[in-house]
């Protein structure tokens, strides 16, 4: 499939001394993650995952929101990072290569990890990721957990039960990782969105705050969404085939 790309896009990434990035599920399509939704198979179908992603299904049965994300972690963990994925590592490993000195920015909503495994550098999870925990009453992290028998496991530090790192219907996003994303859509020259529908806040907000503040916005999605008619660019098409042929274009 063969993409146009205007050469004023081109140009504008050329010359952006500050990239910021918004992905979502889009991005991992084309890894086969399965979505929230598409996850409900086998002994899952019957669970609904608004009731089951919550503070106050852990609360009541830990031991089956454990296992649902258990089951979620196992379907992740056997995808692959796709071209996309594998673009925009890239285009961050040339944003820092000696002639070009350039900041750059990933913010994703996806809890898959594949940006990671891609090679991406400086990325913010801003609904955190599937593969760490955290303590249920502390909130503190810890990328891995204590291996024991129990279901969930327990805490190190205080013995209360781990949980899934990842933001559950009805729960703040990280406050840091929050900070530092309107950050860097309101210094970022250029911003992509990519593979998102646009309609989950506060994330949604970015593409908004990135044109407010002067930046050229750069929408890649097969479908159009909210930002469509704002956005300064959009790049019909899926994640993988743009983010390619976008570096193609770039150059060397
Ligand atoms: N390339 C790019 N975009 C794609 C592709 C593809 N190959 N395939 C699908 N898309 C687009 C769809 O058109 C859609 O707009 O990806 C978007 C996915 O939208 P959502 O499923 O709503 O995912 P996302 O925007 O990441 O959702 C935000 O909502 O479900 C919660 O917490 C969850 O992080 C998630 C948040």
């Amino acid at each position: 499939m063969q993409i146009e790309i205007p050469t004023t896009l081109i140009d504008a990434v050329r010359q952006a001394r500050h990239l910021a990035v918004l992905t979502g599920a889009g991005v991992s399509a084309e890894s086969g993650v399965p979505t929230f939704r598409d996850a409900q198979t086998g002994l899952w179908a019957q669970f609904n995952p608004q009731e089951l992603a919550t503070r106050e299904a852990f609360a009541r049965n830990p031991k089956m929101v454990w296992e649902w994300y258990a089951h979620r972690r196992e379907l992740v963990g056997r995808a692959e990072p796709n071209a996309g994925h594998y673009a925009l590592a890239e285009l961050e490993n040339r944003c820092r290569s000696s002639e070009r000195v350039a900041k750059f920015t990933l913010i994703t909503q996806n809890i898959d990890g594949l940006h990671a495994r891609a090679g991406s550098k400086n990325i913010i999870e801003l609904h955190g990721n599937i593969f760490h925990a955290k303590c249920f009453r502390e909130d503190t992290r810890a990328a891995n957990w204590l291996p024991t028998d129990e279901i969930p496991p327990r805490c190190p530090r205080c013995g209360s039960y781990m949980r899934p790192d990842v933001v559950w219907f009805g729960e703040a996003l990280p406050r840091r990782a929050l900070d530092e994303s309107f950050r860097a859509a309101e210094s970022c020259d250029v911003f992509f969105s990519i593979g998102t529908s646009g309609v989950v806040e506060p994330a949604a907000s970015l593409p908004f705050v990135a044109l407010q503040h002067g930046a050229v916005v750069i929408e890649v999605n097969p479908e159009e969404t909210p930002l469509s008619a704002s956005a300064t660019f959009c790049l019909r098409a899926p994640s993988a085939a743009a983010l390619t042929q976008l570096l193609a274009a770039l150059g060397e």
